[in-house]
């Protein structure tokens, strides 16, 4: 007989859960075993009309839900909650797959030290797209040769956190293969606040948040007399669950917190 994975689903009622919701019950070896969502006020999913042929307990309340069985938690939540939402999964040793954005580099190392010590794998994933996947290895590469770089990030307006996961991590990736460097002129003057951007070592990350747009990124080298670009565009939220479903069939096989897909494909 096969083992099913059984997956709990926390922020089942926004954008990314919803398609989530849809993925895991659609795969064979996943069994949707339990949904989180403080919005949610049904007890069972079957009270919902499009989800009226599961039987799969609702949960409101962090603290209400039975951990007993269940294998990975999916959290696709709000910046605001999923540090507790990990070390709570953790806590129960049940496997995170984290899309949340927003954790700061102190909370993540937290959340690894707590994996480790209760030898339990999961993934926090700022994309879980593989155009943003190789897009941020296309980006170190060429930093090694074009350290001059600006990034610009595209999102829907309902985004909460800015810069983007994916925009920081893109900074990080560089920055392990450049020296830091003050970009621009170094006289140069912001005559309206905030223009030149955000900065994380001496790069500059601008963020865009507009209607229509779902997630999108440029990563813009120049050097002398030549420029490069590289650009990724998710389109449509389905581009994120190949990866989300890759990460829930591999990450029980590991004992630690990995940051980025790439350390698992
Ligand atoms: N890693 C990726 O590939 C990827 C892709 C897209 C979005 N994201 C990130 O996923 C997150 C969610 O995005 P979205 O567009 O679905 O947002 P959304 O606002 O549509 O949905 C978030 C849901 O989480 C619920 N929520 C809030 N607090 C919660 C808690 N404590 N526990 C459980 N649920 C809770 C909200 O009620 C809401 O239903 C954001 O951080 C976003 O940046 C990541």
């Amino acid at each position: 007989m096969v083992v099913m994975i059984k997956v709990i689903v926390a922020g089942f009622k926004g954008r990314m859960g919803k398609t989530t919701v849809q993925m895991v019950n659609e795969n064979q070896d996943f069994e949707l075993a339990a949904v989180y969502d403080p919005r949610a006020t049904e007890s069972n999913l079957n009270e919902i009309n499009e989800y009226q042929a599961l039987d799969v307990p609702v949960y409101s309340e962090l603290q209400q839900i039975k951990s007993a069985g269940l294998d990975v938690w999916v959290d696709f939540t709000s910046p605001a909650s999923v540090f507790a939402n990990v070390k709570f999964a953790l806590e129960q040793r049940i496997s995170p797959v984290i899309g949340t954005t927003g954790l700061t580099d102190e909370q993540v190392g937290e959340l690894q030290r707590l994996a480790k010590e209760k030898k339990v794998g999961g993934l926090i994933a700022p994309n879980f797209g593989i155009s943003a996947v190789l897009l941020m290895q296309f980006a170190q590469q060429a930093a090694k040769y074009l350290p001059d770089v600006e990034i610009i990030e595209m999102h829907h307006n309902n985004k909460l956190d800015a810069p983007s996961g994916t925009a920081l991590n893109t900074a990080k990736m560089i920055a392990k293969v450049r020296k830091e460097k003050v970009q621009g002129n170094p006289d140069e003057k912001e005559t309206l606040p905030g223009a030149r951007g955000a900065d994380y070592q001496g790069m500059k990350i601008h963020s865009v948040r507009l209607p229509g747009y779902v997630a999108h990124e440029q990563v813009l080298f120049g050097g002398l007399g030549e420029a490069l670009t590289i650009r990724q565009d998710s389109f449509d939220r389905i581009s994120f669950m190949s990866g989300v479903a890759v990460a829930i069939s591999k990450i029980k096989n590991y004992d630690e917190l990995f940051v980025g897909l790439e350390h698992i494909l």
